[in-house]
């Protein structure tokens, strides 16, 4: 069975402000793609990786695999409009029989290898998709026009992070089929079943400042 990766650094960063894009802002003296580029490379579950990286931004993404040593990298394209266009833009390139494919944010800079292992481990269980999650803290409600509609049983509610896994032919069928803000609700749409796996407070995604920091204490 072989597993694919699709990294996705194609995103601008507004909400961080910086000049570069997100990806290429410094973490730990590397570029903050860095750190999630090497641990899918490290992986013993992962066969093959896909780089989606800002448009005109694929030249350093490609040095930095090879500073990096990140040899089962096989492919860097650029990225679109929207997070789902940059997946299509990666999955294309994962070749035709692989059996899997991992789709992470590299704005998730600290992937521990036992989340991918769990994520693999309910695809095999039979899941057309897994998704690692964490409970909520807060109670969460649903508003319309700043009135109150619904107050959500928090019981039932997760937070949903990457690395999303899939079995390879049910989200290339899910991706031609529509638009969503994360991979699994494509998958969900299109009538997949879709396992919650625990995630990890570290796989924390990148937005503010104060985020950057706060994941280069974990490092
Ligand atoms: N992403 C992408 N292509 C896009 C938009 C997002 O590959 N068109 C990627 C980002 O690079 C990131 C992940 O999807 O790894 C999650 O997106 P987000 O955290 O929103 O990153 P940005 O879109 O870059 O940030 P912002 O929304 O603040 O501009
Ligand atoms: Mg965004």
């Amino acid at each position: 069975m072989s597993v694919w990766a699709v990294l996705v650094a194609a995103g601008r960063g507004e909400r961080l402000g910086e000049e570069r894009p997100k990806a290429f802002v410094a973490l730990g003296g590397l570029p903050l793609l860095a750190e999630s580029l090497r641990r899918l490379d490290e992986s013993e579950w992962v066969d093959g990786v896909v780089v989606v990286a800002p448009p005109g931004w694929e030249e350093p993404a490609i040095l930095l695999a090879e500073e990096l040593g990140a040899s089962k990298v096989a492919a860097c394209v650029p990225g679109g409009e929207t997070r789902t266009d940059s997946v299509r833009a990666g999955v294309a390139e994962v070749p035709e029989d692989a059996a899997v494919i991992i789709v992470h944010d590299a704005a998730r800079p600290v992937l521990p290898e036992d989340v991918v292992g769990r994520v693999i481990g309910a695809l095999g269980e039979g899941f057309d998709g897994a998704v690692p999650a964490l409970p909520v803290a807060d109670t969460v409600k649903r508003v319309v026009g700043g009135v109150v509609a619904e107050t959500l049983p928090r019981d039932e509610l997760v937070a949903v992070q990457t690395p999303q896994g899939f079995v390879a032919p049910v989200l290339r069928a899910a991706l031609a089929a529509g638009e969503g803000s994360d991979c699994a609700s494509l998958v969900e749409q299109n009538g997949g079943r879709v396992r919650i796996v625990a995630g990890d407070e570290r796989l924390l995604k990148v937005t503010t400042r104060a985020d950057l920091e706060r994941v280069a204490g974990w490092l």
